[in-house]
């Protein structure tokens, strides 16, 4: 319940970041979902809104926030985004409500990416939560072999299907100190589509709502 109020008062506090006119990348997520509430108190003012799921793509519906394709976007000023975990680099973890392809997509297309946390997100070393790979259904035991060879733990995520049509591996027992080089490793596998680790994409701005109130890291 706590954890709910940090959660909201992050995705309020991104509210300062949106510019009158702005097209707005939404990401997924409890988090993301407050930020969601948030912009909807200014949805006369922006252009809109490119949603990074069908979850977040209802919410912004019901609340009539213009929804935009990404396709039809010149710009996209700004992306907002919840994760699983996230470094002292703004290096994250993302993935666990099986997003990750298209949060990828539009964090890679936006000019500023702002994560969105409660403090319990910050460690200082990322894996201690499982690492979502989505991957190319036929593709789920040659890349489980791949994932072992790199000392990961796969496991299978039953019963999900992504919006894309895919499956999701969560990786377990992996100690990311080179968040970069992984990510492009991983990336390199045949089959995989996306790894939820988001280092060669960045988040710019972290908000970090704690006990203690929001902490901004530029
Ligand atoms: C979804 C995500 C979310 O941003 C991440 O799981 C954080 O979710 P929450 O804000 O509910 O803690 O990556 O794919």
């Amino acid at each position: 319940m706590i954890i709910n109020k940090l959660k909201k008062k992050a995705g309020w506090a991104a509210l300062e970041y949106i510019q009158p006119g702005n097209v707005v990348g939404v990401g997924s997520g409890s988090t993301a979902a407050y930020f969601i509430d948030a912009l909807s108190s200014v949805k006369n003012y922006i252009k809109g809104a490119v949603s990074s799921s069908e979850m977040s793509s209802c919410k912004l519906k019901n609340l009539d926030v213009p929804l935009l394709d990404l396709n039809e976007v010149d710009v996209l000023d700004i992306y907002i985004d919840g994760a699983d975990e996230i470094n002292s680099k703004k290096y994250m973890i993302k993935g666990k409500g099986a997003a990750l392809t298209r949060e990828k997509i539009i964090a890679s297309a936006a000019k500023k990416f702002i994560c969105i946390v409660d403090s319990s997100k910050i460690v200082s070393v990322l894996g201690g939560v499982p690492l979502p790979i989505e991957v190319i259904p036929m593709a789920r035991t040659i890349v489980s072999k791949r994932i072992m060879d790199l000392g990961g733990i796969p496991k299978y995520r039953k019963n999900i299907i992504t919006e894309n049509g895919n499956i999701l591996l969560d990786v377990y027992n992996l100690t990311i100190f080179n968040a970069l080089s992984l990510e492009e490793e991983i990336n390199n596998i045949p089959g995989v589509v996306t790894v939820g680790l988001f280092a060669r994409r960045a988040a710019d701005i972290a908000i970090i709502s704690g006990h203690q109130g929001i902490k901004v890291i530029e």
